[in-house]
């Protein structure tokens, strides 16, 4: 017999997981197919930081919980530059935080409030094909080697940058709009205190570094590299001596390094992000540089419409939402994808190859530090506040 759900989703990262929470809160079922285990989905280290509103979203549907109770509030950040530090204080100028909280501390508790309500998430289920978006669609997928068939009314492509969803756009339905830029981010967690209580983003002659944290003694931590340095070229010395040097904070402790990787820096976004019945959302959708930290503030902001443009027309048969869906959620991607190419041409660079730009570096980031409105600008665009992107709330 043909398996049948009303939505399926392919991919269980935080748009994926998310997603069929709010279908579910909204009496919608659906079936989430990923293909990694749940331990690796579990155990990915990845960006840390929810505006107020999507902190306010994992809340109000009633997976905030543990959020609240370790997630750090934040209520600026630090630029550092030319020696100096200067503090945006977005409390002061916005009038909202954000909730510094690793995402796959999100995905865990919105994996668990799945289980426990019942939700159907499949792991080590890898989605091969997707067909009939136009009219019925369908889900190949396979799993303990077996390969199976699942309809559906609707499609989520959840699958992040590499998945299927986007690659079944059938070629001439959609524009792809991408930049990569020449740098990569170095990235460790590390068992050591947070040398400050608030992120430090330093634009340094030698290149950026950020300093962001997971708890009071777990820190997390970036050092632009060459987009082709290997990991290996970067031994815990080098890595802990360029971080005092780039962030100016001779007193950073040493700890263990419990994870290092690096994170391409790239720009994307497709055009439409649906088709038929189809509709792409997160990384799947749109891809930022992490320098504005708004990877998972879209994917959430994604769903979050999706789920409200699923849930009337099953309740009403009005395909508004539906219809509207793609054009909604790229005036956010585009917002967060000029700030994000911002942050990145601001704070990343080699002084030595191209010392005009490292002076125009100082000469904004010195203008930011003293002019209330473009630091209003640069808290607005981080919290998204006045963005319109989570309400007025
Ligand atoms: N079948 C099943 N699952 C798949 C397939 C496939 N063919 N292809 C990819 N996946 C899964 C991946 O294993 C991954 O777990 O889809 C999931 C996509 O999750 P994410 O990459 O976390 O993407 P998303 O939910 O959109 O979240 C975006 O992730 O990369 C960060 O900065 C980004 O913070 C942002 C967030
Ligand atoms: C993180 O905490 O991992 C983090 C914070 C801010 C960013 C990117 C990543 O801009």
């Amino acid at each position: 017999m043909l398996e049948r759900t009303q939505v399926g989703i392919v991919g269980a990262g935080p748009a994926g997981l998310m997603l069929s929470h709010l279908l579910h809160l909204a009496g919608i079922e659906s079936v989430v197919l990923e293909r990694r285990s749940r331990k690796y989905v579990e155990s990915r280290v990845r960006a840390g930081v929810l505006e107020d509103g999507a902190a306010e979203m994992l809340r109000s549907s009633g997976v905030g919980e543990r959020m609240d109770r370790e997630g750090l509030v934040h209520g600026g950040i630090y630029l550092q530059f030319g020696g100096e530090r200067h503090r945006i204080d977005f409390m002061d100028l916005v009038g909202r935080g954000i909730m510094v909280y690793g995402q796959q501390e999100v995905v865990k508790d919105l994996i668990e409030a799945r289980l426990a309500t019942g939700g159907d998430v499949r792991f080590e289920t890898e989605v091969r094909r997707l067909d009939g978006l136009g009219g019925e669609p369908s889900i190949s997928y396979l799993h303990d080697g077996v390969e199976r068939l699942l309809a559906c009314d609707f499609v989520a492509g959840c699958d992040g940058a590499h998945g299927v969803g986007r690659m079944s756009l059938p070629a001439g339905s959609h524009a792809a709009y991408e930049r990569v830029y020449p740098h990569a981010w170095l990235g460790i967690l590390a068992r050591t205190p947070p040398a400050s209580e608030e992120l430090i983003y330093a634009r340094h002659e030698r290149g950026f570094a950020l300093h962001s944290m997971r708890s009071p003694d777990m820190s997390r931590l970036y050092l632009q590299v060459d987009g082709a340095d290997d990991p290996g070229s970067w031994p815990p010395n080098r890595i802990w001596d360029e971080l005092r040097l780039r962030l100016n904070e001779p007193t950073l402790q040493e700890g263990e390094i419990v994870e290092i990787g690096v994170t391409e820096m790239r720009s994307l976004v497709l055009e439409p992000i649906q088709y038929g019945k189809l509709f792409l959302a997160g990384d799947a959708a749109h891809i930022v540089p992490p320098t504005g930290a708004k990877g998972m503030n879209l994917a959430l902001a994604d769903v979050r419409a999706l789920a409200a443009a699923v849930a009337k027309w099953y309740m009403s048969g009005s395909s508004d939402g539906l219809d509207g869906y793609s054009e909604n959620c790229l005036q956010r991607a585009w917002r967060a994808q000029h700030f994000s190419a911002f942050m990145t041409s601001l704070l990343h660079g080699d002084a030595a190859k191209d010392p005009f730009e490292h002076k125009l570096q100082l000469a904004n980031l010195t203008y930011i530090a003293r002019s209330r409105a473009a630091a209003t600008a640069l808290a607005e665009n981080y919290t998204s506040a006045a963005t319109g992107v989570w309400g007025s709330s």
